[in-house]
């Protein structure tokens, strides 16, 4: 099999997540790695035996012999790396969300529209939560009509306290700022769940957004260290969908609350729930036991009784497996994303339009909270501004980037 030559750029915390998943594809090499933070740069090309190091992105782009690179950077620099990336002619994967805005994610999806995709090139968003058996499973089940007329949908995320480079300490500080994360919780998390549903349910047209933000909880003055927490950590919104389906979204990184319920989708013959992680314990039920993944409940009613069946979709995937074996590629992303690049199956997953389609209602909930009413989707499109990094000042120079 062909092998395929990766570049890096941004050698964060994420980086070394995408270096576990290629240690397991066969016909991946890692060649290059680029990062402004020269000492990290170097820690991690000497753990990786990665040889060529740079810290002007445009060096490491301008390689031939490079078929495809990873964007591990901060939300507001995806659409301008990702964005060199396409018009360097090579194969864009680009960490999640897709940006910090919708204007920005419709500018790199545009871009690969213009530079990369015309020369075969593909472009795709990390959204982990879409490889897994529960995925998978509701998906078809909504195919096959076993829940019917679908018409409600929650999305939640949440986290009691887990704001990222606060109290999660070991993450960085610019998951808070607005310079390069530009939003929070409903960007950063959001993006797993309501991404994982739009696609569930066929990536319905949205027609209006109501919502609210809030950055509400005490912050540690000591933690912040000077700095200030710039982006929200809750966001809850109410949107409403072509085909008489309403979403409904609560992320939170911190809110004084214990439990606050499950994903879920219901239609007229049957509803969904989804299990948050951790995996709620589920007894001995297939190899393992348990639902690793996180599990599926479906409610339906059958001789005149409501009824309940639990799915075991984390057990039951080895089942799945033998039956199937090519569904190992449809269990990771980059084993996903490489598998498709490599021929070995016919079409994957459009995370770009996906998560597109996810930046447009996260971004309605900021606009609705921010105008004090319900907006549509044509006033998202209108509205919507950039928060992209345009100018970075570096150790290295300026980085003016053209997009
Ligand atoms: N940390 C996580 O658990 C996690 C999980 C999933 C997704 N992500 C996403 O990954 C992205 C990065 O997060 P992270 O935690 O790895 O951040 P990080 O701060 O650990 O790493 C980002 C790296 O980008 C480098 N960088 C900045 N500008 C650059 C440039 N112009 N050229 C090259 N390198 C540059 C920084 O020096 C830094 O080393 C974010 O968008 C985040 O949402 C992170």
């Amino acid at each position: 099999m062909k092998e395929i030559r990766v570049g890096i750029i941004g050698t964060g915390v994420i980086s070394h997540r995408h270096m576990k998943n290629y240690e397991k594809i066969p016909n991946v090499k890692v060649v290059a790695a680029c990062d402004i933070d020269k000492a990290k740069l170097d820690a991690w090309c000497a753990r990786y035996g990665v040889a060529d190091a740079y810290t002007d992105y445009r060096e490491l782009l301008a390689r031939d012999d490079i078929d495809s690179v990873d964007v591990c950077v901060h939300n507001n620099l995806h659409a301008p790396l990702s964005i060199a990336v396409m018009k360097a002619g090579k194969h864009c994967f680009c960490e999640k969300p897709m940006a910090a805005s919708y204007v920005d994610a419709k500018t790199m999806y545009e871009a690969w529209e213009k530079y990369s995709k015309p020369q075969g090139k593909e472009f795709g968003i990390q959204i982990s939560s879409l490889y897994s058996g529960q995925t998978r499973l509701a998906k078809r089940m909504i195919e096959n009509g076993e829940l019917g007329h679908v018409y409600y949908a929650r999305s939640i995320g949440h986290r009691r306290r887990g704001r990222p480079g606060l109290d999660m300490v070991d993450l960085s500080p610019d998951f808070y700022s607005a310079e390069f994360a530009g939003h929070g919780a409903l960007f950063d998390m959001g993006i797993y769940h309501i991404a994982q549903l739009l696609f569930i349910m066929g990536l319905p047209t949205l027609k209006s957004v109501s919502g609210s933000v809030f950055t509400e909880i005490e912050q540690s003055e000591k933690l912040l260290a000077g700095r200030k927490f710039e982006v929200e950590e809750l966001g809850l919104g109410f949107a409403k969908y072509e085909g008489g389906l309403t979403l409904d979204v609560m992320e939170s990184w911190a809110l004084h609350m214990d439990e606050v319920g499950d994903t879920f989708i219901a239609g007229s013959k049957g509803g969904l729930r989804f299990y948050r992680e951790p995996a709620r314990p589920m007894g001995p039920g297939g190899p393992g036991g348990g639902m690793p993944e996180g599990g599926l409940r479906f409610m339906t009613i059958q001789n005149g009784r409501n009824i309940d069946i639990d799915l075991m979709v984390g057990g039951n995937s080895m089942y799945e497996h033998a039956e199937s074996p090519e569904l190992k590629y449809y269990d990771e992303n980059h084993a996903h994303w490489y598998a498709y690049l490599s021929g070995l199956i016919p079409e994957r997953y459009p995370t770009e339009k996906i998560a597109l389609e996810t930046a447009k209602v996260s971004e309605g909930i900021f606009l609705s909270s921010k105008l004090g009413r319900e907006v549509t989707a044509d006033e998202i499109e209108e509205l919507s501004t950039s928060t992209a990094v345009r100018r970075q000042e570096t150790p290295w120079g300026i980085f003016e980037y053209d997009f």
